[in-house]
């Protein structure tokens, strides 16, 4: 059995994350998307989007210890603003993919922040498609809405859902959110 984690991201972990952000983009859009001409993916303003603003949770997937991939937790989603998370980026190294990680690690994010989400996955990204659904057959307690939405030239899929059980207590994570087998 393995432990899986999703801790918050501490300063000494910013240098692995910010090259692992290249494989989540390259990994996300790189058939579509050219390079910058300084050989990194992404213009300068996404980066500083995702590293600065308010209302960002930054988080670090770890497997046995070992980087495994980040997920990005904003307070005001894209689309329906205000009081809705979403999670905006969310990435697992392929070498632990298929294997419950992402499952985990998002399930462990519904918990820490129990409420009203959005997630917005590409058009093209079938594969983000099918395991948010997946989660969400498990996490959302009233079932979710999905729309195809615009964003700039970008197609995209987007869910609604809640996560807060009626009644229910926020369960503070911890970093440990599960084990999953070797
Ligand atoms: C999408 C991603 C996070 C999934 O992580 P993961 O750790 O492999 O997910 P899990 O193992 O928990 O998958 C759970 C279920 O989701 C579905 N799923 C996951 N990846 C899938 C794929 N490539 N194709 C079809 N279904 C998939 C399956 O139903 C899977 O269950 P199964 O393996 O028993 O069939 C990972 O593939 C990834 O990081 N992709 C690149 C970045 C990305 O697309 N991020 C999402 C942005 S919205």
């Amino acid at each position: 059995m393995t432990m899986v984690s999703l801790c918050p991201i501490r300063p000494g972990e910013v240098a692995a994350v910010r090259r692992l952000v290249q494989l989540y983009i390259y990994d996300l859009g790189g058939a579509y998307w050219d390079v910058e001409p300084n050989g990194s993916f992404a213009p300068a303003a996404w980066h500083r989007r995702f590293w600065t603003g308010r209302g960002r949770h930054l988080f670090v997937i770890r497997v046995r210890g070992r980087l495994a991939g980040f997920a990005l937790v904003r307070e005001g989603a894209h689309f329906a603003g205000g009081a809705t998370r979403e999670i905006s980026e969310f990435f697992v190294l392929r070498k632990y993919r298929r294997r419950g990680v992402g499952t985990r690690a998002a399930v462990a994010l519904f918990r820490r922040f129990p409420g009203r989400w959005e997630l917005a996955e590409l058009s093209w990204n079938i594969a983000a498609q099918q395991f948010w659904r997946r989660v969400l057959s498990r996490v959302a307690v009233d079932g979710f809405t999905e729309r195809r939405r615009r964003h700039g030239d970008l197609l995209m899929v987007v869910q609604h859902f809640d996560t807060r059980l009626p009644g229910g207590r926020a369960r503070l994570a911890a970093c440990v959110v599960g084990r999953r087998s070797a």
